[in-house]
């Protein structure tokens, strides 16, 4: 049994001078076992110190498992593998809140759901219009998701199941009919508004590309790309954003103002902004002769330089999604008669050259999900600053499981952490005629 993850013991023990005390161990189903801290301050009077949470459990959770050493990202079980091979997204948004697949009526029932709830109020046009034509589009999805509980007033009260539950799926109908606003806000283009007839990434792209003058019809090829996609950015277990949705909704926030909240935390280049990142990366390098240099850049401590779309938190072994992104990369690079992108010449030969090399081998800094994303993304047409827009469409059904799972978890309480405090001690005020 690997000593990082399971052992015998029920208790661990912890000294301090000529004191000791037994703590809680307890066991998961798998992953490594938790030493509980929960009554550590009230029993020993000190806090525990983790900045970045590294090694930090916040909560139970039976979502989403992730394996960093093997690589390993299961959604309630199922691996994600064959969910991106085998599954849909709506499937995946079912199995992710409700912890199975769907059977063919409930899976029936959740898309009608869905389906009739993709308009956003005819209201929410006009609020648009507020912003700058060139904001970007992550900055109008903070304010357009968070403005919509002055909209729903009727799904906000997270005490009742059932408004709970008409959020939830308002939240995964309507992301991708504000996405898709929010680029052709950008353009300059007229709102299209969703088809019933069509399925979730279909409706989308048609959202996004479809303009009044001729008729749209999404590519397939693209569609079923752009529903593997979002399979691979639906969850994450207690990543940056959903932590930040979870800490949010424990103090009863609405659900649309928590996710509001993760999407600002997502936007940043170290967690989804990274393949908005990564892509300007690709672009700066410009040509293989040119990664030496950015190698070296990244392996130098005094640059801030970091090769964007490598390395992650939890995964030290090869992040799974990567592969599969990697391979829609190449099925929508020969779609769309760009599969000699220069660009994705330099991301292999950029991703040759640093798995060979010992810094990263090392650090163990393999290719994230964003590192592929990105090319991706821009040879379906969208702009680099729809990427993070997208990585949160996709992730809504995550935050949305992961903040019903605490709601309805009755250990729950509002989350507060302590600090080490090292600033000044206890001094008297000073008149301004007295400072120097
Ligand atoms: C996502 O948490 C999630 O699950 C996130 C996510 C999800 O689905 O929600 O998976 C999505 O956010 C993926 C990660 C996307 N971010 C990037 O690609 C940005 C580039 N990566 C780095 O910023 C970094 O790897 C992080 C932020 C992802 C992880 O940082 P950690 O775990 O805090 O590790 P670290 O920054 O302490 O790095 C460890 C070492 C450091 O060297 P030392 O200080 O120990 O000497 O590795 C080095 C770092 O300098 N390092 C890198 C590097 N990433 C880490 N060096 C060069 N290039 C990099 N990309």
């Amino acid at each position: 049994m690997d000593a990082k993850t399971h052992s015998p013991a029920n208790s661990a023990q912890l000294k301090v001078g000529d004191k000791s005390w037994n703590l809680p161990v307890h066991h998961g189903t798998i992953g490594p076992d938790v030493v509980d801290l929960s009554k550590f301050y009230g029993d020993t009077g000190m806090f525990t110190y983790d900045p970045g949470f590294t090694s930090t459990a916040s909560c139970d959770s039976k979502i989403t498992y992730i394996d960093g050493d093997e690589g390993i990202l299961l959604y309630r079980g199922f691996p994600i593998e064959q969910l991106a091979e085998h599954g849909d997204f709506l499937e995946t948004c079912y199995l992710l809140i409700y912890g199975e697949l769907p059977t063919a009526a409930q899976r029936a029932d959740f898309m009608h759901r869905v389906t009739h709830h993709t308009m956003v109020h005819e209201q929410m046009s006009r609020f648009f219009q507020g912003f700058r034509r060139d904001a970007h589009p992550m900055a109008v999805m903070v304010g357009s998701v968070g403005a919509l509980s002055a909209f729903y007033h009727d799904s906000i009260d997270i005490a009742d199941p059932q408004q709970r539950l008409i959020a939830s799926i308002r939240m995964i109908a309507k992301m991708p009919t504000l996405a898709a606003m929010a680029y052709k806000y950008s353009i300059g283009q007229p709102f299209v508004y969703p088809k019933n007839d069509l399925d979730y990434a279909a409706n989308f792209l048609r959202m996004c590309f479809a303009v009044p003058t001729e008729d749209y019809k999404a590519n397939a090829v693209l569609a079923r790309a752009m529903d593997r996609i979002f399979i691979l950015h639906a969850d994450h277990e207690q990543n940056a954003s959903t932590s930040t949705v979870r800490l949010a909704g424990s103090s009863g926030a609405n659900p649309f103002a928590c996710i509001a909240a993760g999407i600002a935390c997502l936007w940043g280049p170290a967690h989804g902004g990274a393949n908005e990142a990564a892509l300007k990366m690709l672009a700066e390098i410009g040509h293989v002769d040119r990664i030496p240099e950015f190698i070296r850049r990244a392996k130098d401590p005094k640059d801030s330089f970091r090769l964007m779309g490598f390395g992650h938190r939890v995964y030290k072994n090869y992040d799974p999604r990567a592969k599969i992104m990697q391979k829609t990369c190449h099925e929508v690079l020969a779609e769309t008669g760009h599969k000699d992108d220069p660009l994705l010449g330099v991301a292999m030969e950029l991703e040759r050259i640093a798995l060979q090399d010992d810094y990263f081998v090392e650090k163990k800094l393999y290719p994230n999900i964003d590192f592929y994303s990105g090319i991706t993304l821009k040879a379906m047409s969208f702009p680099t600053t729809m990427f993070t827009v997208l990585f949160a469409l996709a992730r809504t059904v995550g935050w949305i499981a992961q903040w019903k799972e605490m709601i309805e978890d009755p250990s729950q309480k509002i989350g507060r952490p302590r600090q080490l405090y090292s600033g000044a001690t206890k001094r008297d005020y000073v008149p301004i005629s007295r400072r120097k």
